[in-house]
This record gives structure tokens, sequence and C-alpha cells, in this order.
């Protein structure tokens, strides 16, 4: 009997079982590394019900984003404009500075300004597609950063250039906590210019201005900024969980 199966086969199972074990950590391993949310979410770019593009609206025209996402400034959630909001100038009636141009005929009849003017007339809200989402165990306040001057760009990338939006960074643990330990380079120098938010242009501006800064000169106004603002980001659990 015992001819016939040697003797190291008695742990074989072990070694198999030990084995598949291994494996089976590496391949979750894996999983978490490539499949974690916060990897796999960044370029997330969902197709829109209409083609509505920042890099018109924003780069182009110059708008400031607080005409579209007014509560940023005083509320936890950045909103999503009403359809109304774009019918401050797609009414169809025509923008009086455009009424007349060419330009302003073609887009009479651009099939996605159709769609804005229909869901308009019937009420019906466009369904915009959610692309940046935490989850419900994090706690996120916009008015707290916009406030102490913290740009849009820093986290969301230079919205100003997107035809789509898409997400352009993790929003993992890791990613706030890094700026939370230095928040130095992210900080607007004019802070309260964006809360008049009549004007269009200034968060642009001010993004683009501190972009030509170098570096080193960023941080150097940074370490001041956050001197006189008195800014301490939380790295506390408690501060982002409860
Ligand atoms: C004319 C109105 C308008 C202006 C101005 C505007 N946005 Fe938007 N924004 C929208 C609309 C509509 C959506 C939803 C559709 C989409 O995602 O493209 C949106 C979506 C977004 C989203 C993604 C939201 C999500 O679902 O996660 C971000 C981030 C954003 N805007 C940032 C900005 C920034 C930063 C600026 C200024 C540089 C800006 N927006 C200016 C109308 C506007
Ligand atoms: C302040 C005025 C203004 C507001 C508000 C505005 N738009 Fe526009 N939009 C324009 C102008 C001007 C153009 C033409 C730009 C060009 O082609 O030079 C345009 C163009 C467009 C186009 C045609 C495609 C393109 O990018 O050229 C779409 C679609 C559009 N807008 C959707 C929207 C939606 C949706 C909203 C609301 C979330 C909105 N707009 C709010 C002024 C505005
Ligand atoms: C410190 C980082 C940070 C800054 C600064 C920031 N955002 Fe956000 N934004 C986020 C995060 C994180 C989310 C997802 C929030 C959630 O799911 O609760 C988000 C979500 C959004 C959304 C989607 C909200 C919705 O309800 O669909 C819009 C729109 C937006 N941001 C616009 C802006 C604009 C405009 C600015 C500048 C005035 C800005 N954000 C500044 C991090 C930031
Ligand atoms: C680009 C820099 C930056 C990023 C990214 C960032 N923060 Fe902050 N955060 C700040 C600054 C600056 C403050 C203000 C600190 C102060 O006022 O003393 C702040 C303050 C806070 C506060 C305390 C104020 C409040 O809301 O009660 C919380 C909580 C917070 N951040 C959560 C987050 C979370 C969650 C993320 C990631 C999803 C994040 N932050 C990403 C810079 C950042
Ligand atoms: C500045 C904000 C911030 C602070 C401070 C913070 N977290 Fe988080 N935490 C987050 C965000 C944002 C996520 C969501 C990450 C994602 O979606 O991948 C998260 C996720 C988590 C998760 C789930 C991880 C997963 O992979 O699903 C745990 C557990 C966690 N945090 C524990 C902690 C503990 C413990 C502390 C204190 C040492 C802490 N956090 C401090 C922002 C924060």
């Amino acid at each position: 009997m015992s001819a016939i199966f040697p003797r190291w086969t008695n742990s074989v199972p072990t070694i198999l079982a030990v084995g598949s074990l291994g494996g089976a950590a590496i391949a979750a391993g894996s999983v978490w590394y490539w499949f974690t949310p916060s990897y796999w979410e960044v370029g997330y770019e969902p197709i829109q019900p209409v083609e509505y593009s920042h890099q018109t609206h924003v780069g182009k025209l110059g708008m400031d984003c607080r005409y579209c996402h007014t509560g940023v400034e005083e509320s936890s959630e950045a909103n999503i404009p009403a359809t109304a909001t774009c019918m401050n100038c797609h009414t169809g009636e025509g923008d009086v500075a455009m009424l007349n141009s060419d330009l302003w005929q073609a887009h009479k009849i651009d099939p996605n300004l159709l769609q804005v003017r229909t869901a308009f007339a019937t009420g019906e809200p466009v369904q915009w597609r959610r692309v940046h989402k935490l989850p419900g165990y994090v706690q996120f306040n916009h008015a707290a950063h916009v406030r102490v001057g913290v740009s849009c760009y820093s986290c969301h990338g230079r919205v100003d250039q997107f035809a789509v939006v898409r997400q352009e960074k993790s929003l993992a643990m890791g990613w706030c906590l890094d700026c939370h330990r230095d928040p130095e380079p992210h900080l607007l120098e004019n802070r309260d210019s964006m809360r008049d938010s009549a004007g269009f242009c200034e968060v642009t501006d001010l993004a683009r201005a501190a972009e030509l800064l170098s570096m080193a000169e960023q941080r150097e106004r940074g370490k001041a900024l956050a001197n006189e603002r008195n800014i301490f980001p939380p790295e506390s659990c408690g501060a982002c969980h409860n």
C-alpha cells in the first residue's frame, strides 16, 4: 500500500491548500488594487444626455463656474444647474448680442439645444449623469474648501478644457490627506473676489494666474495665505467619517 503512494504524498493536500490560499491572496490583492473604486474611477467619463461643453462655456466664453454651480460657496454640495439657467441664453429667441450672427442661426437648430429647450418647455429635467461620487460614509463640504481659496481645478482638473466632464482625481482617502498635509500650493490668492458671483471669468482667471506662478513662488504665497487664513485641514478620522 505504502509502496504505491509514497509517504510525501500525504502532505499534497496541505501543499495544494496552502498554494491556493496564496494564489487567492494574490488574486484578491490585485483585484483590490486594480478594481478598488478610487482606482478605476479616474477617467470616468459617462455619456451625457445633452452634449454640453465646459470648453465652450468656460474656456471660450469665459463664464464663471458659479454662474451655474451657484451653491459651491455656501453649501456642502455643488449643484448642477437647472434648465432655466441655460435658458438665460438659449431661449431660441436668441441672445441679444448673437441674435443676428450666422453662428446663432446655426445654434438655433443645434439638436442639443432643441433638447434643452424641450426640457424647459415640458419641465422634465435633463437627466445629467453624475461623475464624481464619494461613498456615503465620507463627509465632504464644498463651501469649506472653496471659501478658503482651494481652486476647483485642484480637485476637478482643467474643467475649462473639457468638452466632456471626466473624473481627473482618484477622490481616495490618500488623495484627500495628501492635500490636507500640504495645502499650500493649492490656495488661490484672490479668494474674496470669488465671492462676488455676479461676474464672469473670475475663477477661471484666478486659476490661470496661479498656473503662471512657479511652484516655488506659489508655495511661498501659499504659506503666507495659509497663515493669514489660519488654515489647518483636519487629519483625524472623525473629521471625514462619523
Ligand atoms: C453654463 C453652465 C456651467 C458653467 C459655467 C460651469 N458648469 Fe460645470 N456643469 C454644468 C452642467 C450642466 C453639468 C452636468 C453635465 C456634465 O457633467 O457635463 C456640469 C458638471 C460639472 C462637473 C461634474 C459634476 C459631477 O457629476 O460630478 C464638475 C466637476 C463641474 N461641472 C465643474 C465646473 C467648473 C470647475 C466650472 C468652472 C471652471 C464649471 N463647472 C462651469 C454646467 C456648468
Ligand atoms: C451666458 C450665456 C449661456 C448660458 C447660461 C448657457 N450657454 Fe450654451 N452657449 C452659449 C453660447 C454663446 C454658445 C455658442 C458658443 C460658440 O459656439 O461659440 C453656446 C453653445 C451651446 C451649445 C452648442 C454646442 C457648443 O458647445 O457650441 C450647447 C449644446 C449648449 N450651449 C448648451 C448649454 C446648456 C445645457 C446650458 C445650461 C447648463 C447652457 N448652454 C448655458 C451661451 C450660453
Ligand atoms: C477639495 C476638493 C474640491 C474642490 C476644491 C471642489 N470640488 Fe467639486 N467635488 C469634489 C468632490 C470630492 C465631489 C464629490 C462629492 C460627493 O460625492 O459628495 C465633488 C462634486 C462636485 C460636483 C457634482 C455635484 C453633484 O451634486 O452632482 C460639482 C458640480 C462640483 N463638484 C463642482 C465644483 C466647482 C464648480 C468647484 C469650484 C468652485 C469645486 N467643485 C471645487 C471635490 C472638490
Ligand atoms: C487640494 C487640497 C484639498 C483636497 C484635495 C481636499 N481637501 Fe479638505 N480641506 C482642504 C483645506 C485647505 C481645508 C480648510 C482647512 C481650514 O479651514 O482650516 C480643508 C478642510 C476640510 C474639512 C474640514 C472642514 C469641514 O468641512 O468641516 C474636511 C472634513 C475635509 N476638508 C474633507 C476632505 C475630504 C473628505 C477630501 C477628499 C474627498 C478633501 N477634504 C480633499 C484642502 C483639501
Ligand atoms: C481628509 C478626509 C479623511 C480622513 C481624515 C480620513 N479618511 Fe478614511 N476615507 C476618506 C475617503 C474620501 C474615503 C473613500 C475612499 C474611496 O472611495 O476609495 C475613505 C475611506 C476609508 C475606509 C474604507 C476603505 C476602503 O477601501 O473601502 C476606511 C476603513 C477609512 N477611510 C478609515 C479611516 C480612518 C481609520 C481614519 C483615521 C486614521 C480616516 N479614515 C481618516 C477620507 C478620509
